[in-house]
């Protein structure tokens, strides 16, 4: 892990747009197309907001969610709904949007389908992640039978879940998809997340998420 401190979230923002656009660039320069998972939340709004003008091939770039909430792809609550908003505008507008939802009313019974759009994507150019401040990273949650199947080092790359307590069903990248992409970045603000980091390392991936991905990833933090 290499973690950066920045003086606050708008310097946060600015640089890691203009980092993860180096590294679409250098991506493409040895790729016909690129991948560029992104996690939803409230977190990467300003990141997005710096990156979607940056000036690259856009129309190279497959843009996916690390995860969705399983509703209309209008629906507020749709991660989808939130990446096109938000990093889909401007210039970003020419990627590509390849949503993790289908017209199907479980997440379960979409799951060869976006299982098989996915494989061509893989492994990831460039992941960029949230997390909760129980440590959860994409949708998967700390001491969760998702969280354990999505953990095999054979796992497929995507896990259906139904979270206690959620309001709807989500569908996740599971840890082989998101700890193998080529380059990761975590971002994270605030005091209480930075805890939560510090206390992961001394925890097992089951119990934190996020630690299953760490290694080699890039962390991003300001107050
Ligand atoms: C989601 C996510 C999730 C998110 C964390 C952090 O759909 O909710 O992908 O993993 O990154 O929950 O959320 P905030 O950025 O809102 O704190």
């Amino acid at each position: 892990m290499n973690f950066i401190e920045y003086a606050d979230r708008d310097m946060l923002a600015i640089e890691l747009a203009n980092r993860l656009a180096g590294e679409l660039k250098k991506a493409l320069l040895h790729h016909e197309t690129v991948s560029l998972a992104v996690p939803g939340g409230t977190t990467p709004g300003p990141v997005f907001d710096a990156l979607c003008a940056a000036r690259l091939e856009w129309e190279r770039v497959h843009v996916l969610p690390t995860d969705e909430r399983w509703v209309a792809q209008d629906d507020p609550r749709s991660n989808g709904r939130m990446i096109r908003e938000r990093l889909l505008v401007d210039r970003a507008a020419a990627a590509r949007f390849l949503p993790l939802h289908a017209p199907a009313e479980t997440p379960e019974q979409a799951l060869p389908d976006l299982e098989a759009m996915l494989a061509p994507e893989l492994p990831l150019s460039l992941l960029l992640l949230g997390m909760g401040a129980d440590m959860h990273v994409a949708s998967l949650f700390p001491d969760t039978p998702a969280m354990r199947a999505a953990l095999a080092p054979d796992a497929p790359a995507l896990v259906a879940l139904h979270p206690e307590g959620a309001p709807e069903p989500r569908i996740s990248l599971t840890v082989p998809v998101l700890d193998g992409a080529l380059c990761k970045h975590l971002v994270i603000y605030g005091a209480e997340k930075r805890e939560a980091l510090d206390k992961a390392l001394y925890l097992t991936p089951e119990e934190a998420p996020v630690t299953a991905i760490l290694n080699e990833t890039n962390v991003h933090w300001a107050e």
